[in-house]
C-alpha cells in the first residue's frame, strides 16, 4: 500500500506535499515523512504516527524548497518507527516507494559486500543505495532506468536527487502512479484522489513506464527508455469529497449515506418508466455465457459470495466465488465462455488486480465492478461497471459493499432475463421491489438505538459468533469483519448448519451470538440453530424481519428490520451490523475511520 506524492513548483511545496499525504492516508497511515531539496541539499523529515505528526515537526522546522516528494507508509518490511518511515535518502538521492522489492535480500547482501551501511530494515533503502551507486557515472535517467533492472517485486517510486533541483523521477511497475499537470507546477501521486485538489488533468503509468518532471515538463519513457506520449485525462469534479459534514467520522457518515447511494446507483442502471435494468456492450453474449467467476477480497469477496446465490436463483449458471489471492495462484483452466467478475470498491487491490491480469493473459474477458472508475482494476477490464457510490474514506467497507451488491443482483437478474431463465414479469416484480430499496434501508437505519444497547455486551465478551444460513452466511462473515477490524474483538462469522460439526463448542455462557434470520426458506432451520446455541449459554442478539413471538423466548436483544422481498434481504440485514461493529468500537474508543494495521486501499499482496 502507501501513498506518494511528488511536487515540482516554482514555489514552496511542503504545505501541498502535507495536504495531498492527508488525503493519502487511506492507503496506510502507520508513518509519514517528506523531503524536500533547498540549497543544494536533500531535507528529510519523518517521524512515526499519522501527516498530524509531521505537520507539527514541520511547523516546529518547516521543510524549505520548491521540490519535493512525501509518503504515508503501512509498514511491510521493518516496524512502522521514524527510520523506518520513508522517503529514504543518502547524501545525493531520496527515493519514497510503495509495494515491495522481493529481491531486497539478495542486493542487500551485494550492497553491503561494496560497505555500503544500511540504515532502516526496510526494502527501499536498497534502491536507494543502488540508486546512490549508479549516479557516480550516470545521468538520473539512465541511473534509474539501470536500478529498476535489478529490482524484482512491485513498486511506485517517486525520487529526487540532490544536485537536479527542478526534478522528480517516477517509475512503476505493479503499483498505481499517476502524474497531474498545472501551470508552473507538476505533480506525482499515487492516485488521481491525490493530486485532485491540486489538479483535473492527469495521466496514468503503465507497467514499466518511468516519468521526468519538472515543473514546467513531463516526459514519460517506456521499460527500454524509448520516449513515449501518455494521454491526458480529465478528472470528473467531486465536491463534496472527503466532508464529515455533522458526522462524528467518515463511517457512521457513509452508512447513513446507503439509502441516497443505493438510490444513486438505481438511478443510474434502471429505466423506470420500462421497469428495465440498462447493462450495455456485455463483453460475451449472455446466450453465450457457461459460468460465472466472481472474485475479490474482504469485504469485495463477501458480495460475490452473497452473489452467488442471486446468480444460482436467477440464472441457470454454474457459478463460483474466489478470494483473489487464492485465485491467482491456483491452477486454473480458463474458458473463453465464463465470464469474469472482478468486485474492488478502490480499484487498486493488488491481489485483484494481479487476478484480473491473469484472466488477461489467458485471453477471457473480464468485467469489473468498481468505485473509483479511474482505478486501475476498472481500466484494465474489458467491461466496467461503476456503483456510483460516492467517496468510500472510512477503512471500514460500508456503502460499497451494498453498492456491490447493488450491482451484482441487478446483473445476475439482467443475465438471468437476457438468457430467458426468469420469466419477464419474474423480472419486472424484482425491479419494482429494488426500487422500494433505498426507503427500506432508511428505515433500517432507525435500528441504531437498540444496537447502541447491544453493543455494551460486546465490551466485557472474550469473542463473538455471526451465524446464518443462505444469503445470510455471508452476511454473518461480513458483519464479524467488519466487527473485527473495528473493535479488535476476535468474532467468526459460520453457515448456522456447521455449528454442530465443531464451532458449537466455543459456545459458553455468556457468549455474545448475532443470528441473521430473515423470513425466508432457511428460517425455521436457522432458528432450531439458535436453539441449539440458546441451550448452550449462549446470549443471541437476533435480526430478522419475523414477527413470530414463539421465537422472542430466550432471547436478549431481537432487532426487527422492515419485511423485504427474500431475495433482497442481504441489504436490510447488513445495516444492523455495520451498526454494531460501528458502536463497540467507539465504545471501546477505537479509531473508527482507521483501525490498527489497516489501510483503505491494499496495494501488496
Ligand atoms: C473492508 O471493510 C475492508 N477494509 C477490506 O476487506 C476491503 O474490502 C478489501 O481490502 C478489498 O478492498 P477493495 O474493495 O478496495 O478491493
Amino acid at each position: 500500500m502507501c501513498g506518494i506524492v511528488g511536487i515540482a513548483s516554482n514555489k514552496s511545496v511542503s504545505a501541498n506535499i502535507v495536504n495531498s499525504l492527508k488525503k493519502l492516508e487511506y492507503r496506510g497511515y502507520d508513518s509519514a515523512g517528506l523531503a524536500t531539496l533547498s540549497n543544494n541539499l536533500i531535507n528529510e523529515k519523518k517521524c512515526s504516527g499519522r501527516v498530524e505528526q509531521l505537520e507539527k515537526i514541520l511547523f516546529k522546522a518547516p521543510a524549505e524548497g520548491n521540490l519535493g516528494i512525501g509518503h504515508v507508509r503501512w509498514a511491510t518490511h521493518g516496524i512502522p518507527n521514524e527510520i523506518n518511515a520513508h522517503p529514504h535518502s543518502s547524501e545525493i538521492v531520496s527515493v519514497v516507494h510503495n509495494g515491495i522489492i522481493e529481491n531486497s535480500n539478495n542486493l542487500k547482501n551485494q550492497l553491503e559486500k561494496k560497505g555500503l551501511k544500511f540504515k532502516s530494515q526496510t526494502d527501499t533503502e536498497v534502491i536507494t543505495l543502488l540508486l546512490t551507486e549508479e549516479l557516480k557515472n550516470k545521468s538520473p535517467l539512465d541511473a534509474v532506468h539501470e536500478t529498476l533492472k535489478k529490482l524484482e517485486g512491485s513498486f511506485a517510486l517517486g525520487i529526487i536527487f540532490k544536485n537536479f533541483k527542478d526534478m522528480i523521477i517516477g517509475a512503476r511497475r505493479g503499483s498505481p502512479l499517476a502524474v497531474g499537470y498545472s501551470t508552473n507546477e507538476n505533480y506525482l501521486g499515487s492516485d488521481s484522489y491525490a493530486l485532485k485538489s491540486m489538479t483535473n488533468k492527469i495521466s496514468y503509468l503503465d507497467d514499466g513506464d518511468i516519468c521526468v518532471l519538472t515543473k514546467d515538463n513531463v516526459e514519460f519513457y517506456d521499460f527500454r527508455k524509448k520516449k513515449i506520449n501518455k494521454k491526458v485525462l480529465l478528472l470528473s469534479d467531486d465536491k463534496n469529497i472527503a466532508h464529515k459534514g455533522d458526522y462524528k467520522n467518515f463511517m457512521s457518515k457513509e452508512i447513513f449515506e446507503q439509502p441516497i447511494a443505493i438510490k444513486n446507483c438505481i438511478n443510474e442502471y434502471i429505466d423506470k418508466s420500462r421497469d428495465e435494468i440498462n447493462f450495455y456492450n456485455f463483453p460475451i453474449k449472455p446466450d453465450s455465457i457457461d459460468k460465472i467467476i466472481l472474485v475479490g477480497c474482504g469485504t469485495a469477496y463477501h458480495s460475490c459470495l452473497v452473489a452467488k446465490y442471486w446468480f444460482e436463483e436467477f440464472t441457470s449458471l454454474t457459478v463460483e466465488a474466489d478470494v483473489a489471492s487464492e485465485f491467482r495462484y491456483r491452477n486454473l483452466k480458463f474458458n473463453k465462455n465464463s465470464l469474469y467478475l472482478f468486485v474492488s470498491q478502490s480499484g487498486e487491490t493488488a491481489d485483484t488486480a494481479a487476478a484480473l491480469d491473469l484472466c488477461k493473459k489467458n485471453g477471457v474477458k473480464t468485467c469489473s465492478i468498481v468505485n473509483v472508475v479511474e482505478s486501475s482494476i476498472a481500466r484494465n477490464s474489458d467491461w466496467v461497471l461503476p456503483i456510483h457510490a460516492g467517496p468510500e474514506i472510512g477503512v471500514a467497507s460500508t456503502k460499497a459493499f451494498t453498492g456491490q451488491m447493488l450491482l451484482l443482483y441487478m446483473l445476475s437478474l439482467k443475465i438471468g432475463n437476457l438468457r430467458g431463465d426468469i420469466e419477464r414479469k419474474y423480472y419486472q416484480t424484482k425491479i419494482i421491489n429494488l426500487k422500494k430499496l433505498p426507503d427500506l434501508l432508511q428505515n433500517s437505519l432507525k435500528t441504531e438505538d437498540k444496537i447502541q444497547l447491544v453493543a455494551k455486551d460486546f465490551l466485557k465478551s472474550k469473542g463473538s459468533m455471526f451465524l446464518g444460513r443462505g444469503f445470510s452466511f455471508p452476511i454473518a462473515l461480513e458483519g464479524a469483519l467488519k466487527l473485527k477490524e473495528l473493535s479488535y474483538l476476535h468474532a467468526e462469522g459460520y453457515p448456522a448448519g456447521e455449528m454442530k460439526h465443531g464451532p458449537l463448542a466455543l459456545i459458553e455462557d455468556g457468549l455474545p451470538v448475532i443470528v441473521i434470520s430473515p423470513n425466508d426458506k432457511y428460517f425455521q432451520k436457522t432458528i432450531s440453530n439458535m436453539q441449539e446455541v440458546i441451550a448452550r449459554g449462549g446470549k443471541i442478539l437476533l435480526i430478522t424481519d419475523s414477527n413470530d413471538s414463539v421465537i422472542s423466548e430466550n432471547i436478549r436483544f431481537k432487532i426487527n428490520l422492515p419485511h423485504i422481498e427474500k431475495s433482497l434481504s442481504p441489504f436490510l440485514t447488513t445495516i444492523p451490523l455495520q451498526l454494531l461493529a460501528y458502536h463497540v468500537a467507539l465504545l471501546k474508543k477505537c479509531d473508527i475511520d482507521k483501525p490498527r494495521n489497516l489501510a483503505k486501499s491494499v496495494t501488496v499482496e
